[in-house]
């Protein structure tokens, strides 16, 4: 069995098999990556429209039995002219040599041609009739809902909490919780009580590294590793960093047993800094 395929038809399946990636990411749902599926049946497909048009198509390959359902398929759907009588529908003009054959529009062709058209009356129909018919509003209002529902679960995990996000909180579960990781991690040089051991005393208004949340948080998550004091980053999740901050504010004010030496500088929030013409100078 000798089997001839014309070198385009490879080109094409070439050509198509390397750029339907490209045309499938940019629908975005498959994030560039074609589903098993979607190969399996673009394969299929391929390799039924070969058999049909290109194999059938052969004059010498064996098993006619097996070839001839495909070749009356093959007729059927291109209605294409035999060879052997291709002289009958020979054009008379003859353009420097170059001659036509009055072939019939293909079948296959016309079925793609209407095909369209009804699709685009069952869309018509489907999208702007049955449906609210803002079908592009309606996937970007979906797609814009989806991803504010990823940053809220992101924003609940603590994966977006940092120096620059992270704020105060009071409520009974992030006191309780910062209270505990204060005893498991920090009361061995704070004092239970944030009176102050090797660290200094938490409870008094004075701070070497700035008070306030966003300050306090990043002591706890950059550490001042030369003085003793841990970088927790590696040990504590963001939202574990900013109960326990939230806790130790809370501790200001309160009268340790044994209160260490304030250390550092009385620590204003940033908002009275602001110089806002009420106060001299
Ligand atoms: C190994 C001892 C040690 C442990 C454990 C420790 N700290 Fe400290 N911490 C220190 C020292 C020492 C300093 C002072 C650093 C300096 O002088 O710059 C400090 C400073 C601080 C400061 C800055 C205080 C200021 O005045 O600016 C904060 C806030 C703080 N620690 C919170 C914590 C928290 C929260 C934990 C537990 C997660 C913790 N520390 C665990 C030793 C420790």
């Amino acid at each position: 069995m000798k089997i001839k395929v014309n070198p385009k038809v490879l080109l094409t399946l070439l050509v198509f098999f390397l750029f339907n990636g490209n045309i499938f990411a940019a629908g975005g749902d498959l994030d560039g990556v074609m589903s098993a599926m979607t190969i399996v049946t673009i394969v299929t497909v391929l390799f039924i429209a070969w058999l049909v048009v290109v194999y059938a198509e052969l004059d010498d390959v064996n098993g006619e039995k097996f070839l001839k359902p495909l070749r009356i398929f093959n007729r059927f759907i291109t209605r294409s002219t035999p060879m052997e009588k291709e002289h009958e529908i020979l054009l008379d003009h003859d353009y420097d040599g170059i001659r036509e054959l009055d072939n019939k529009v293909p079948p296959w062709f016309n079925f793609l041609f209407y095909g369209t058209i009804f699709f685009s009356i069952v869309y018509l129909i489907q999208f702007h009739v049955i449906g609210s018919g803002n079908v592009q509003e309606e996937e970007y209002q979906a797609e814009m809902q989806a991803a504010a529902m990823q940053q809220e679960i992101l924003i609940r995990s603590g994966a977006l909490l940092d120096e620059n996000s992270v704020k105060f909180a009071d409520d009974a579960a992030t006191l309780s919780s910062g209270k505990e990781i204060y005893m498991k991690n920090c009361a061995s040089c704070h004092a239970n009580d944030g009176g102050g051991l090797v660290g200094p005393n938490l409870t008094d208004k004075y701070w070497i590294h700035g008070g306030g949340i966003v300050n306090v948080f990043k002591t706890v998550k950059y550490g001042v590793p030369q003085k003793g004091m841990i970088s927790w980053q590696t040990q504590l999740s963001p939202t574990e960093m900013q109960e326990v901050s939230s806790y130790i504010l809370t501790m200001e004010g309160t009268t340790p047993a044994a209160p260490k030496q304030p250390e550092g500088e009385i620590w204003v929030p940033e908002e009275e800094n602001v110089d806002d013409g009420t106060k001299e100078s």
